[in-house]
């Protein structure tokens, strides 16, 4: 039976926000690790996990030349939203100066799922209006949930409990979000760790992405003031077969119209572990297919990015912590923004400003909170 929607105050504000965000162009940059995931990549790039040297890494990464151009949105760690430049000035204002909406990460990372110890559902429901209300107070104008999903068909994985759970935890969050003004984006990641191919990936993202979408209908959402974050639809890191971007991207496209209404303005990727390089082919090809002519490639949504890695290593890579190499770091923040951007119109042709020689950017399994840290929320 249909009561209405009550979505509050801020109906048009976040239909208007999940349309910016959605610009053409222009995609998202998913800067919101916690401090024990960044930090394992510091420490990587022989770094200091502190509070100064992360500041100074996201220092780099917001303020290269003409950012706001290819980015529409940055989302941030709680950590970042109250950090400044060097020179004083908030982050948050820093990127609105630029025209790029402030995001935040405000779930609370993994948990184990009760008997379904290979499986994890997301924490951070508890307080969650207060802390979206007070990260709208401070200039947030989106938020992101992250839930992950594992394939393992010898196991029957991922199960119909962690399909339901992290669908409702995700239907849940977005309405609390819609309530207090963040557009939500709603995250269920399929790792792309396992030994399957690119049919079963499929198979289990139309499953699941479907049974989000379930739940966000049971809890009234939004659609238009929503954005989704799924990974591509590709093979296991483990399967043995390269695969075309031409394949990844019909079959991305193929089960994204099965399942995604119509309503929701973007899809905006996540890198998931793919190479610098690959996320951007990927995507242009995903949005060359798109504008084809052909009836069964027709995508009524933006096909973009949030990209964390895919943003980032090579300018980690670059700065790697020292003052001269600062200015050149920043460069590659941009140049990487751009191929994207690029991608995200159809309009990528290379050379790609990756300055790594790798061919993913794998970081073991990101589906699990490691027990033997437990400051370290993914
Ligand atoms: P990656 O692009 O590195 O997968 O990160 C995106 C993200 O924000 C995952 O939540």
């Amino acid at each position: 039976m249909y009561f209405g929607r009550a979505i509050g105050p801020y109906e048009s504000e976040l239909v208007a926000n999940a349309q910016l965000l959605s610009k053409s162009g222009g995609g998202i940059l998913a800067s919101d690790e916690s401090t024990g995931t960044i930090g394992k990549r510091l420490v990587s790039a022989g770094l200091e996990n502190t509070e100064t040297t992360r500041r100074d890494f996201r220092e780099l990464l917001y303020t290269g030349e003409e950012l706001g151009k290819y980015l529409n949105g940055v989302i941030l760690f709680h950590e970042t939203l109250y950090q400044s430049t060097r020179r004083g000035e908030r982050f948050v204002d820093v990127l609105t100066k630029q025209g790029i909406l402030v995001g935040i990460k405000v779930d609370k990372g993994l948990k184990p799922l009760p008997k379904h110890p290979e499986e994890t559902y997301t924490e951070g429901l508890d307080g969650l209006e207060d802390r979206c209300k007070e990260y709208y107070k401070q200039g947030a104008r989106f938020a992101k949930w992250r839930t992950t999903l594992k394939i393992d068909v010898g196991k029957s994985l991922p199960s119909e409990a962690c399909i339901a759970v992290n669908a409702a935890g995700l239907a849940d969050y977005a309405s609390i979000a819609q309530k207090s003004g963040l557009v939500p984006i709603v995250e269920p990641e399929i790792l792309i760790d396992g030994t399957h191919g690119v049919d079963i990936s499929a198979v289990v993202a139309e499953h699941v992405i479907s049974a989000v979408y379930e739940q966000l209908r049971v809890r009234q959402v939004l659609l238009e003031g929503t954005l989704l974050k799924p990974m591509m639809i590709l093979p296991g890191s483990s399967w043995p077969e390269k695969v075309s971007p031409e394949l990844v991207a019909a079959v991305t496209i193929k089960a994204m119209r099965r399942c995604v209404p119509a309503a929701v303005p973007g899809i905006m990727f996540l890198s998931g572990g793919m190479s610098e390089e690959q996320a951007t082919v990927n995507l242009n090809t995903i949005n060359i297919l798109a504008k084809s002519d052909e009836k069964e490639l027709i995508c009524p949504w933006s096909l973009s990015f949030s990209y964390g890695r895919a943003l980032q290593s090579s300018v980690l890579g670059t700065w790697g912590g020292k003052e001269e190499t600062r200015e050149d770091a920043r460069t590659v923040a941009v140049s990487l923004a751009r191929a994207n951007s690029l991608a995200q119109q159809g309009l990528y042709e290379g050379p790609h400003p990756t300055t790594l020689q790798v061919s993913n950017l794998i970081e073991g399994f990101r589906g699990w909170r490691d027990p033997a840290d437990p400051d370290h929320k993914i």
